[in-house]
């Protein structure tokens, strides 16, 4: 039987094995706890500075008994880990968090769009699109043109096209395989930005100061923060965070993507249930980082402190970029975080940097 707050010593189980999961693991090494990864994965980030690897596919059953064995909480660093695989670990008696809810919502567009209307938070508008007639549907009621993405498995910009026309409903269609899809108004945002928060198992809330957030073809560019914003600005993000966290009976830490528009007011884009890029900052940038206050979460430590020590420009290092580290080796201002994938596929994140400044003013 699993106690809260587990004491170091603890084993924690993380699903997936990319970066997300080896800054995980490094902080909860941190703080005396050892970590066990599950992916399917030979050789993967997060295997090489975990205590140990079960290499199998996510819903395997003997895999998922053979992590609940070794680890007293298990959480997850890949949002499209099969829904199936935390049903077997709840069956199997296992403690998970973030909840198979929030996972599940923040898995389908649709659903996650839905549950943020429901809970009274603007999105941009939208419909589920199932065939031609739904997307011609959508066209008519929304105009044109209209973000068509797949409902499911969607990262960095992939599964998603601009419909400009009615004509081009067809060929949207068919880029996207045919597969469920969402259709969105453009949303008339001035910046994007970004709120990492965490909520522990007694329901403290923590948040972190807002991130300003700029994409390329999809894919998270560069993040800074703190960012520039007005108290209201700050506070509406901080009142959004808050109401999902509450909603959805989290514990762990969220990223939510905002958009902001002219008018300063917020349509959440969508939300990640786990730590997130837009937060890599937070590892040079604060108090104590995302990855450690995750690690505290789901273990039922007290959340830390989240105040900002320094200004951070995080710029993701995507694909042989990451070859330029003899040059950002030498910047003093430049913090490194390799990741330590061993191909750098054109667009693949490798690593980060974060570029410190004093804090404005
Ligand atoms: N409805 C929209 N209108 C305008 N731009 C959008 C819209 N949805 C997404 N984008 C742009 O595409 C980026 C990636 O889309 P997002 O929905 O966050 O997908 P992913 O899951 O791939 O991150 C966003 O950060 C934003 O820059
Ligand atoms: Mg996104």
């Amino acid at each position: 039987m699993t106690s809260f707050p587990l004491p170091p010593g603890s084993t924690i189980g993380i699903l997936g094995g990319g970066q997300l999961g080896r800054m995980l693991a490094m902080a909860a090494a941190r703080i005396g706890f050892d970590v066990a990864i599950l992916t399917p994965e030979v050789d993967a980030p997060a295997s090489r500075v975990a205590a140990r690897t079960i290499v199998a596919a996510y819903d395997d059953r003997e895999a998922l008994a053979a992590l609940a064995d070794v680890a007293q909480v298990i959480t997850f660093e890949f949002e499209n880990v099969p829904a199936r695989a935390l049903e077997i670990l709840a069956e199997l008696g296992a403690r998970t968090a973030p909840n198979a809810r929030a996972l599940a919502v923040a898995q389908d567009r649709v659903d996650e769009k839905t549950f943020l209307n429901g809970a009274g938070i603007p999105t941009v508008a939208f419909r589920a699109i199932d065939d031609l007639e739904a997307l011609r549907e959508a066209l008519k009621d929304l105009g044109a043109p209209l973000l068509l993405k797949t409902r499911r498995g969607g990262y960095d910009g992939k599964g998603q096209v601009w419909v400009q026309r009615m004509e081009e409903a067809e060929a949207a269609l068919a880029a996207l395989g045919y597969r469920p899809a969402i259709a969105e108004a453009p949303a008339d945002f001035r910046r994007e930005v970004a709120l990492i928060a965490a909520r522990g198992r007694d329901g403290e809330i923590a948040v972190y100061p807002l991130t300003e957030s700029h994409h390329e073809n999809g894919i998270l560019r560069r993040a800074s923060a703190p960012a520039t914003a007005s108290a209201r600005v700050i506070a509406e993000a901080e009142r959004i965070a808050a109401t999902m966290l509450a909603a959805l009976d989290y514990v762990g830490v969220i990223g939510v993507e905002m958009f902001e528009r002219d008018d300063g007011h917020l349509l959440v884009n969508e939300f990640a249930p786990r730590v997130h890029n837009t937060g890599h900052w937070t590892l040079d940038g604060c108090e104590v980082d995302q990855f450690e206050q995750h690690i505290r979460a789901i273990a039922g430590w007290p959340l830390g402190p989240t105040a900002p020590l320094i200004h951070v420009e995080m710029t993701n290092l995507l694909g042989d970029e990451v070859d330029r580290w003899p040059k950002l080796a030498r910047e003093p201002e430049t913090r490194i975080w390799l990741y330590g994938k061993r191909e750098a596929k054109p667009g693949r994140k490798m690593g980060h940097v974060n570029r410190l400044r004093p804090l404005d003013g």
